[in-house]
């Protein structure tokens, strides 16, 4: 089969096409025959060897943590049957940027009718990392507030949009740029980082969700309400001696490290169905683009989400 991969770590040119042996699936996989895959900050990550402690040596490697296609092969007593749409994001074993792709069958999901192979592989990795972000420190309950930080990235998107569905009042932060796109996803305030510090606002919030991880904990404490959490993506060494001291305060700080769970990717679907979730692709790529896929991805500085099309 085709496949985009490396060879080794560097920069977006060590992405190649190279032809490879077709994904063989264990017992609890199902093998599916890729349309579009996701692409995400992870992958340039993975890419550059900046997780190589996690993502070993072995070479070739096919990156793509994020698919959407169709079941080619599964196991007789497998919910899912040849010929099913599905969706899935596979964590940092990746390969979605190929032909064919083994997935665990408890990290599946069938795709919702309302959408398309390019939303749905715009979907998995962002919007679970933004519904297990937003549970951090229990459920949303109706009228809370909660502020999203990065509100118009991947996972800011889905973070806005999931916590309205809740019933939450929502603030995103953004750019000039971006204003009316965090507005189109239904925040009831914006805040512009440009002009304005969101963390010297007056207001109080149950919940930051620092979806770029741009802010800390620090910063955060001030607007957070009695009993209010600080969420970010990156779970870097400060986030996790701040966690150390929960049990002392009444404010709180976590991390999320999304978990591919075909439970919670159901969760989302049936938002999707109800119109209140969808997924916003900039642009999408030929699996060859790949690497200026990477390069705009590097620039964080996507609106929503980007893809790449494996089948044209
Ligand atoms: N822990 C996990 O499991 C997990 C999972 C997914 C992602 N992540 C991490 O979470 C981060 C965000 O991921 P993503 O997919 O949302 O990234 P992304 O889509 O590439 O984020 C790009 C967006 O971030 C906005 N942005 C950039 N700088 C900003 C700032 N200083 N303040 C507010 N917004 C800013 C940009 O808007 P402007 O151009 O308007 O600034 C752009 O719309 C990445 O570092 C990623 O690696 C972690």
């Amino acid at each position: 089969m085709k496949a985009l991969a490396i060879l080794k770590y560097g920069g977006p040119e060590q992405l190649q096409i190279v032809e490879t042996a077709l994904p063989k699936p264990g017992r609890s996989d199902v093998l599916i025959r890729v349309h579009a895959a996701g692409v995400n900050p992870v992958d340039y990550k993975i890419r550059n060897g900046s997780l190589k402690w996690l993502t070993g040596s072995k070479f070739p490697k096919i990156l793509g943590g994020d698919v959407a296609g169709i079941v080619e092969q599964a196991g007789k007593n497998s919910v899912y049957k040849p010929g099913d749409k599905v969706f899935a994001m596979l964590g940092f074993r990746g390969g979605a940027y190929a032909e064919f792709v083994v997935v665990k069958e408890a990290w599946l999901c069938h795709m919702p009718d309302v959408i398309n192979m390019e939303d749905a592989a715009a979907t998995p990795l962002a919007s679970l990392t933004a519904l297990q972000g937003l549970r951090k420190g229990g459920e949303i309950n109706p009228d809370d507030k909660v502020l999203i930080n990065g509100a118009s990235g991947g996972v800011g998107s889905f973070a806005v949009q999931i916590a309205k569905a809740m019933g939450a009042h929502v603030t995103g932060v953004c750019s000039t740029k971006n204003i009316e796109f965090v507005q189109e996803l239904g925040a009831d305030e914006v805040i512009d980082y440009t002009t304005d510090d969101f963390t010297k606002t007056d207001q109080k919030y149950q919940k930051v969700y620092d979806a770029v991880a741009k802010s800390s904990f620090g910063k955060c404490k001030k607007i957070l309400d009695s009993g209010g959490i600080y969420i970010t993506t990156i779970p870097g060494a400060g986030i996790m001696l701040q966690k150390s001291f929960n049990f002392l305060r009444d404010k709180k700080a976590a991390s999320v490290m999304a978990k591919p769970l075909g439970t919670d990717l159901t969760f989302i679907a049936d938002l999707m169905k109800k119109g209140l979730v969808r997924a916003y692709v900039e642009k999408a790529f030929s699996l060859e683009q790949g690497a200026e896929a990477h390069k705009m991805i590097e620039t964080e500085r996507v609106r929503g989400k980007i893809i790449m099309k494996i089948i044209p």
